[in-house]
Order: C-alpha cells, then sequence, then structure tokens
C-alpha cells in the first residue's frame, strides 16, 4: 500500500482526523487528502466521513490493502481474484528482484503441489506464495519450507483446529491415535540459487480454509469442517507474523517444528529418490532431515514423499 495511505488509514483507525489535520500532518494538499480517501474506499475500506472529520468504521474484503492494514510483517501483498498458480507469479516476481513480496489469490486454476501433482484452490482457501530473498545456503533452504509449516499450523491451532505436521511439511488433522489425519494445508517451496547462495525462494502456501467437505479431495480437511469459518484476512495475517518471527531466528524453527509433529515415533515408509526405506521416525536433524531407525540402524532423509504405516 502507498506510504501515505497508509498513514491517512493508521491515523482515522484511532478515532476522526479532519481533512485539513491530514493534510498538515502528511504535508499534502487537502485534495489530495479528499482523493486518497476516495481511493481507500475503493480498496473496500468503510470511512465515514463526520463533522469531526473522517473516521474507519470497518475494514472491508479480503484483497491486499486490506491485508496488508494491521499487518505486523514488512510484506507488501498483491492479490488476485483468480490466478493461475500463486507460485507461477511469485517466480515471475523473484526473477524480476522482488523481496518480501506476498501474492495470494482467492482462487487458482492451475494450483501446483508437490511431485507435479495438482492442487486443488477453489474461491474459499487461502492461497499465497512468498517472495524471500534470504543470505542463507542452499542446505538451510528446508528450514523456510518447515518455519511454514510450523506459521500455518500455529495459526490453525489458534482458530481452533488440532493442527500437526507431517514430515516434511504437510499441515495436518490426526484421525485416531494410529498415526492416520487429514490433509489441512500443503507447501510448496521453489528456489533459484548457486551452489554456496539462495539467490531467492517462492515459498507457496496452501491452507483449506473456508471449504466445505464437498469442494476438498478425498483425504482432505478444512479449517471450516475442523472447527469455523475464520476471517482469511485475520488469518493471512498472522501466519505471515508467525513466518516471520521464525525466518528471522533460524534456530527456533526445527524446536518448533518437534513440537508440532505428527511424525515422530510412527512407523513410516519413505520414498525418495534412491528409493524406498521403512521404519521408525525417530527424530529430524539441524535442516529438518528425517532420521529413520531401520533394521539395518539409522538412516537420513532429506527429500521424500512420507507414509505413516
Ligand atoms: C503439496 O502439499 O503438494 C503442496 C501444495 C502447495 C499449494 C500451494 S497453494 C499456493 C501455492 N501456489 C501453488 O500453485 N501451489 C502452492
Amino acid at each position: 500500500m502507498n506510504e501515505t495511505r497508509r498513514a491517512i488509514i493508521e491515523a482515522i483507525a484511532d478515532g476522526p482526523v479532519s481533512g485539513p489535520e491530514l493534510a498538515e500532518r502528511l504535508e499534502i494538499s487537502r485534495a489530495a487528502v479528499w482523493k486518497h480517501v476516495d481511493a481507500l474506499r475503493a480498496d473496500g475500506f468503510e470511512i465515514e466521513g463526520k463533522a469531526d472529520g473522517y473516521e474507519l468504521t470497518a475494514v472491508g474484503p479480503y484483497n491486499g490493502p486490506t491485508v496488508e492494514f494491521g499487518l505486523e510483517a514488512p510484506f507488501e501483498v498483491e492479490y488476485h481474484d483468480s490466478i493461475g498458480s500463486t507460485n507461477d507469479r511469485g517466480r515471475e516476481l523473484a526473477t524480476e528482484g522482488a523481496a518480501d513480496v506476498v501474492v495470494l489469490a482467492d482462487e487458482q486454476v492451475g494450483g501446483r503441489g508437490r511431485l507435479e501433482r495438482e492442487w486443488s484452490s477453489p474461491s474459499g482457501g487461502v492461497w499465497m506464495s512468498v517472495v524471500c530473498r534470504p543470505t542463507i545456503p542452499p542446505a538451510e533452504a528446508p528450514l523456510y519450507t518447515l518455519a511454514a509449516s510450523v506459521a500455518t499450523a500455529r495459526t490453525a491451532r489458534e482458530a481452533g483446529v488440532d493442527a500437526r505436521i507431517k514430515w516434511p511439511n504437510d499441515v495436518v488433522v490426526p484421525v485416531g491415535e494410529d498415526g492416520d489425519y487429514r490433509k489441512l494445508s500443503g507447501i510448496l517451496t521453489e528456489m533459484e540459487g548457486e551452489t554456496d547462495r539462495v539467490e531467492w525462494l517462492v515459498v507457496g502456501i496452501g491452507v483449506n480454509a473456508n471449504l466445505e467437505a464437498e469442494d476438498l479431495p478425498e483425504g482432505s480437511t478444512s479449517v471450516s469442517e475442523e472447527a469455523n469459518d475464520v476471517d482469511r484476512r485475520v488469518f493471512v495475517q498472522r501466519l505471515l507474523e508467525e513466518f516471520e518471527s521464525l525466518r528471522s531466528d533460524l534456530e527456533t524453527v526445527v524446536p518448533a517444528w518437534r513440537d508440532l509433529a505428527l511424525t515422530l515415533g510412527q512407523r513410516v515408509r519413505v520414498d525418495r529418490p534412491g528409493g524406498t526405506l521403512e521404519g521408525e521416525a525417530v527424530d529430524v536433524t539441524d535442516t529438518g532431515a528425517l532420521v529413520v531407525r531401520t533394521d539395518e540402524g539409522r538412516t537420513t532423509v532429506s527429500a521424500g514423499d512420507c507414509e505413516h504405516l
């Protein structure tokens, strides 16, 4: 959001402020104040013009400016009612040099999952991609993916869902006691870099938020099905704030991930590039690789598709 508009909306959120007062505080003309107020109204902010000044009375629909308003994390939000894939748009922005931009959409018509799977993304979910330019080596990039899954699980838990994490980064809701689950969210991280340096990461986060059972793929669940519909604007803000706090202190990511893990202690089958592995998931390493105890001993798996047995 434009800095002047951000200053106006923040000023009038706490009570009425007159046009002349805003003009003086922001060192702009009264006509410019009026134009910005009009633009803010067009973005969906409800602003009453009273005798004692302008006052924000309600924050409108789910879009870029409303998500940015009140967001306590340094992201710019680019919103689309409908898009192919927010990750594709994120990659475009990353290639152009963008950093800390979130591409957010109400609906994706070409949503992509891991391992070239399709990702169903109807209107009502939270579909977004965060463009990051961290100064880390590629080996630490998985920590960003784990941070996204922890941030998502924490936000879903605040919304009343018993969200846990299945290695590496699916946010799931347990069904019964034996490791079964329904999937609530998935993360798809894409990266560009050299051997010793990440250039950019696009962290794609999909959450089945306000979706009903009949709109969900088999084996999935949603925040609405597990708890209640959420205000997606607030949900996205909380998720981004959690993500920001984790990525600012990468050492906190793996301990936070362990606290929410459903996979640890489970018998697992992991399909990985080198073949299939079966055993008990006993831990994760500092960079989020899964440690599996098999009949032959302990093995560390850094990437793969994991199934709870
Ligand atoms: C998976 O579990 O397979 C990962 C799913 C990732 C889906 C998200 S939705 C937002 C972003 N845009 C995409 O096309 N995919 C990711």
